[in-house]
């Protein structure tokens, strides 16, 4: 790689400005980007699966019209996603083959079961409230098209995460099963949503690298802390317990000090052994395959919409 091309590059990026499709960039920003922003792109649309489980089981035709609303959104962001990740010249099928072979990471958050109603008031608390945790910084990330489509996932994701709040307030304030349902769904995603965030830093292969290239603008530590901070007060506020018992106030720190997370957990999730990875996986590639005559006959009518114009 030309130094000259690399010194002006990286000067750009330390002067915060935004890198776009056609301009010169280091081929390992190009490969960690795809990477990143295609991983980003799995994760939003195999987590319509654990929701879109739930729609037809809302408990009220209100909850469920937000629900229904609440999953396109997500398929709307993986869409911008796969798109700004396209901008660096991978195509969509390969992406889309590489998360059906296995290849491709998503999320493990979307690998739990949710069992109850309760969950998805969980889900959209805990879940959504770290996406957006993780995606504000984002908005400023150095990739031009990753940044732009943080804007619109965020003004949305924000408003997943404050329905799923008011869903697990009522519970909480419900009749003492649903409150105990509450407690339950809340136990059984709090640790896995604080993995979300990834390894710890000093465990961290590419933080180092995309702190310097600013495409991460905060580390996977600092935005977990933010989040217990953030999170624990909003527990207390409907009566929940934290299911953490080393979970205490660091007044010097200004933060929350907690438990270890179970890292072993973590990994074993992250190579696809979650309780229902492959029932995801399953679901995705039967999506894929079995609507493909969907594809076509869009694709045969925009060839044939083409071929008139051009007549
Ligand atoms: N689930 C699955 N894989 C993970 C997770 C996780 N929660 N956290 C880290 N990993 C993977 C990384 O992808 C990386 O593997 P890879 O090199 O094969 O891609 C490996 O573990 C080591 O982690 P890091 O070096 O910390 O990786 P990175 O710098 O990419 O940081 C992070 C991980 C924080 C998830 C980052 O990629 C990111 O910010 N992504 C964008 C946000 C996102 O994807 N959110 C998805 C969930 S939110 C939602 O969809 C609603």
């Amino acid at each position: 790689e030309d130094p000259a091309l690399l010194e002006a590059f990286e000067a750009r990026v330390a002067a915060d400005e935004f890198i776009e499709p056609k301009d010169w960039m280091p081929e390992a920003y190009r490969r960690t980007l795809t990477r990143q922003i295609s991983q980003h792109a799995h994760s939003e649309i195999v987590g319509m699966l654990p929701e879109g489980n739930w729609i037809t089981r809302a408990p009220s035709l209100r909850r469920k019209a937000i629900l229904l609303a609440k999953v396109q959104d997500e398929a709307g962001h993986g869409l911008y996603l796969y798109c700004a990740a396209e901008t660096l010249g991978t195509s969509r099928e390969e992406m889309i083959e590489a998360l059906h072979s296995g290849k491709a990471k998503y999320s493990t958050i979307f690998n739990y079961p949710t069992l109850t109603w309760a969950d998805i008031g969980a889900i959209g608390w805990l879940v959504d409230g770290a996406a957006i945790m993780n995606q504000v910084p984002l908005q400023r990330t150095s990739y031009g098209p990753y940044a732009r489509a943080m804007v619109r996932v965020c003004k949305e994701e924000s408003f997943h995460q404050r329905q799923g709040y008011e869903i697990s307030m009522q519970l909480a304030r419900g009749t003492a099963e649903q409150k105990r349902m509450m407690q339950d769904a809340f136990n059984r995603w709090w640790w896995p949503s604080l993995m979300m965030f990834g390894p710890p830093d000093d465990n961290s292969p590419n933080t180092a690298q995309s702190m310097r290239w600013r495409i991460k603008r905060e580390t996977n530590d600092e935005l977990r802390q933010k989040f217990v901070d953030i999170t624990v007060p909003q527990a207390e506020f409907i009566g929940l317990t934290v299911p953490d018992p080393d979970l205490k106030w660091n007044e010097e720190k200004g933060g929350y000090d907690f438990g270890t997370i179970d890292w072993e957990e973590f990994y074993s999730v992250v190579k696809g052994e979650g309780p229902v990875a492959r029932e995801r996986i399953t679901a995705r590639r039967d999506a894929w395959e079995k609507n493909a005559w969907v594809r076509e006959a869009a694709q045969a009518h925009e060839a044939k919409k083409q071929a008139r114009k051009a007549a």
